[in-house]
């Protein structure tokens, strides 16, 4: 029986490109021809070794990380990171901007570890914007950013001016377009959107940064453990490491970030484009705040809502449902969505239209 070609729009996990699927499944039943699973090998064996220290190479070379950074996998999700960046860098103060629910939550967790100040808030327009009408205090120990609000549709396109170091989650939008790593002291993101699976965490921290961390912590907490002991304090996830390693390798075939962030650019472009000529639908954020990555719009009412979800489901399109906070449509169109997969959203989109017209 033939299977309609499905589109993976899901906002995360989310897709991977074909050929690291195929080469992940190879590493499950026979890796590097070693007669074992990848799944089964120690962490301390050279073969795993191997697979970590290219992936860092290649996270390094992709995002021209400069020396006197810092790459490390570490557990626990983005989610981690709320509590591990406070507990490390909140001494007296840290500022936050809460740009979304993600946002949000990495305030909550600063604020059960310390003071925090939340110099800016989106949410008095259900997060449709950036806020950028704020200063940054120079007295703060850092300034928290969240670069693409996955639930929300909206991106920071620039960075306020600050004297202060800035942590920056790039969850949703990592490798997908060219950023100076030296602007961060730490930079961290999950790496089931644009790097790989669910399981691993990938932290970019700045060696001056580093040294200036608490040390009465928990070891497991404690970033400087995992940089002294290259990311294997303890068990790392080594088959989310592994997929992180296929598909580092497979951006870096395909030309690397500048080269993506330009058809990451077009993707965007056509699906906005259709966006804002179809009557049936509207974009969901400020036009100036809109996702490269996440791209949120609402259908005109209801009706249009129900019926529309079901022919995108029939049409092959997987994950379109807008996040249970925002309602509507989110198409999350990560570095492996091909652009084909865009065009088949758009087609059906414009089917619809026709149909929902003549009905
Ligand atoms: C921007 C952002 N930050 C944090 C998270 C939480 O990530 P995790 O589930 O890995 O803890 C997400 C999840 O979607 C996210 O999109």
């Amino acid at each position: 029986m033939s299977q309609t070609i499905k589109h993976n729009f899901g906002a995360g996990p989310g897709i991977l490109a074909p050929q690291v699927l195929q080469q992940a499944a190879q590493g499950i039943l026979n890796f590097n021809n070693t007669g074992l699973s990848i799944l089964e090998i120690s962490h301390r064996s050279k073969s795993f070794l191997q697979v970590l220290d290219e992936t860092v190479l290649l996270v390094k070379e992709l995002l021209n990380i400069p020396g006197n950074y810092q790459v490390l996998f570490l557990s626990g999700g983005a989610s981690m990171q709320f509590t591990m960046v406070p507990q490390n860098f909140l001494k007296t103060k840290a500022a936050y901007v809460a740009s979304g629910v993600w946002a949000n939550k990495a305030i909550a967790e600063a604020q059960l570890i310390g003071h925090t100040q939340t110099l800016a808030s989106s949410a008095d327009k259900n997060y449709s914007y950036i806020p950028t009408n704020y200063t940054v205090p120079a007295d703060v120990d850092y300034l928290h950013l969240c670069s693409n609000n996955t639930i929300y549709g909206t991106q920071m396109k620039s960075l306020p001016n600050s004297t202060v170091p800035i942590v920056c989650d790039m969850s949703s939008d990592i490798f997908s377009k060219t950023i100076n790593v030296a602007d961060y002291d730490l930079i961290y993101a999950g790496a089931q959107k644009n790097m790989g699976p669910a399981g691993a965490t990938c932290v970019i921290i700045k060696n001056e940064f580093l040294s200036k961390a608490n040390t009465h912590l928990p070891s497991m907490m404690r970033y400087a453990i995992h940089a002294e002991n290259g990311s294997m304090y303890n068990t790392p996830p080594c088959y989310a490491i592994y997929v992180c390693m296929l598909t580092m390798q497979w951006l870096k075939s395909i030309g690397g970030v500048a080269a993506i962030q330009k058809t990451n650019e077009t993707k965007a472009a056509l699906l906005y484009q259709e966006i804002d000529r179809n009557a049936l639908f509207t974009g969901n954020v400020q036009v100036d705040a809109r996702s490269l990555m996440s791209v949120c719009f609402s259908a005109i009412n209801t009706d249009v809502e129900t019926k529309f979800k079901l022919a995108a489901e029939q049409a092959g399109m997987v994950g379109l449902a807008g996040h249970r906070l925002s309602g509507g449509f989110r198409a999350s169109i990560y570095n492996a969505m091909p652009v084909s997969s865009v065009e088949a959203l758009i087609t059906c989109m414009q089917q619809f239209e026709n149909n929902y017209k003549s009905n």
